[in-house]
């Protein structure tokens, strides 16, 4: 058994600063490359931890514990499909989460998201509270770890900062979790760490770096461990089509590894389909990453944790979010499809109960969302991916005779197709649509409390 990489994912509202702060990290680990690796993976980024050892070194001074694990792999997640593509039978492939808050906007819409969906999915965070160079009369002190930092700010600057602090401690509190300042924190299994940092100074990064590491190998070194020549499984970030090449999907392996003529099992809209992996796919290591597009090296084999490109034919019907297997003995494989079909049947699904619509973009969002219901108690008729059609009007439409409160559809970043307009013009059938999870739990809440008086 070896201990992998945890899965790191960074998320937060737009301008937060998530693309600084990976950006950051990425450069730092360039500077400080001789003591250790930085490379490229498709939508990930792995730091070793010599780097981190090197970025930490004075408070691992101070802290002293010994790191285990191999590397960090974090994973950008521009917007909410790749990280809601990240999921796993009744969670998520990553393993720890950085919220990425603005210290002077506090929280904003998709911070509420990002906290909504790691409470969903069990997901352990930090608050990485971002820009603290902007508070009035900050002197900077570039790299430094935060704990440093702060000593040699005003008195009155440093109890600025405690009142941004302050403020996420009570915003984290209505959502049921304590929480303080990093370095304030006794037991880290029961508060959330808030770590004040700069992704434009890079202060507070050893801290967060450190923090993260020491956290991981900690409390989920358990999840860590794989057999590293186990056949591997991971999840389908995306798939798409490549000229010259054919069909893709971009994977991250977190579990066992997977080798050049494997052959791999995963879902389709369809059920189950099976592939034999012609090439392995990874990004050559530049320092940029900008210039990392289509400029790919062929491996033979890879272990988790890591992100992969696959190329192989009949990858047509790829559905992302799903998980993927590889298989060598043909025995296995009923045991896998089952597992498969399994995985999507409590997701996607069409029953003759009494109960609601819902529909959603992706996998993984239909799955937060259909758990958001359940914990409502509200009973589901149909949930599946795509945008609301003439179909799903005509169920609504039958529940109204049948129990008035289930005529309803809910849409998660989904619309209305043009083919059911005028039916939805014509009938009152209520619908309900957001592109934020948040925002349409609150509105369901407000739908049944109008419903029940
Ligand atoms: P989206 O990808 O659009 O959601 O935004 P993001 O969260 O990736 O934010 P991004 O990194 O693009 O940063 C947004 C803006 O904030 C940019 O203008 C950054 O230069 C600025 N910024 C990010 N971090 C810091 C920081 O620590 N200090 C200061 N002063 N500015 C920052
Ligand atoms: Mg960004």
């Amino acid at each position: 058994m070896a201990i992998r990489s945890p899965i790191i994912v960074v998320l937060g509202h737009v301008d937060a600063g998530k693309t600084s702060l990976l950006d950051r990290i990425r450069n730092t680990s360039i500077i400080n490359k001789e003591a250790g690796e930085m490379t490229q993976h498709i939508g990930a980024t792995e730091v070793s931890i010599e780097v981190i050892k090197n970025i930490s070194k004075t408070l691992l001074n101070i802290y002293k514990f010994e790191l285990k694990i191999p590397s960090l792999l974090f994973i950008d997640t521009p917007g909410h499909e790749a990280f809601s593509n990240l999921r796993k039978r009744g969670g998520s492939v990553s393993d720890f989460a950085i919220i990425v808050v603005d210290i002077l906007e506090g929280f904003q819409k998709q911070t509420y998201e990002a906290i909504e969906i790691c409470k969903n999915l069990k997901i352990p965070f930090l608050i990485a509270l971002n820009k603290i160079d902007r508070i009035d009369g900050w002197k900077p002190n570039n790299e430094k770890p935060f704990i440093e930092t702060i000593k040699q700010q005003d008195q009155k600057v440093q109890a600025k900062l405690d009142e941004y602090v302050y403020n996420i401690v009570v915003k984290l509190y209505e959502f049921g979790f304590d929480s303080d300042r990093y370095d304030r924190i006794k037991d880290f299994r029961k508060q959330v760490a808030i770590i004040p940092l700069s992704a434009r100074t890079g202060e507070g990064i050893p801290d967060l770096l450190l923090l993260i590491s020491g956290l991981s190998q900690r409390f989920l070194e358990e999840k860590l461990k794989i057999n590293v020549e186990g056949s591997g499984i991971g999840v389908i970030l995306e798939r798409k089509e490549e000229k010259g090449i054919g069909d893709v999907i971009d994977i991250i392996l977190y579990d066992g590894r997977i080798k050049k003529g494997d052959k791999i099992a995963f879902l389709t809209r369809n059920g189950v389909k099976y592939a034999k992996i012609k090439s392995l796919l990874k990004p050559q290591n530049l320092t940029d990453i900008r210039f990392a597009k289509n400029k790919f090296n062929e491996i033979n084999e890879v272990y988790a944790a890591a992100g992969i490109r696959i190329v192989a034919d009949n990858l047509e019907d790829a559905l992302p979010g799903s998980t993927i297997y590889v298989f060598n003995k043909d025995e296995e494989l009923k045991d896998i499809e089952n597992r498969l079909k399994a995985d999507i049947s409590d997701i996607i699904f069409n029953t003759d109960k009494e109960g609601i619509v819902v529909k959603s973009d992706t996998l993984g969002s239909l799955e937060v969302l259909t758990r958001l219901l359940k914990e409502r108690n509200i009973p589901i008729k149909k949930a599946d991916i795509g945008d609301i059609e003439k179909n799903d009007i005509d169920i609504a439409l039958s529940m109204k005779e049948k129990n008035i409160e289930y005529a309803v559809i809910v849409g998660f970043n989904v619309r209305i197709s043009k083919n059911a307009e005028d039916i939805v013009k014509n009938n009152n059938v209520k619908i309900i649509i957001s592109d934020i999870i948040y925002d349409l739990a609150e509105k369901i809440d407000n739908y049944i409390k109008d419903i029940k008086s």
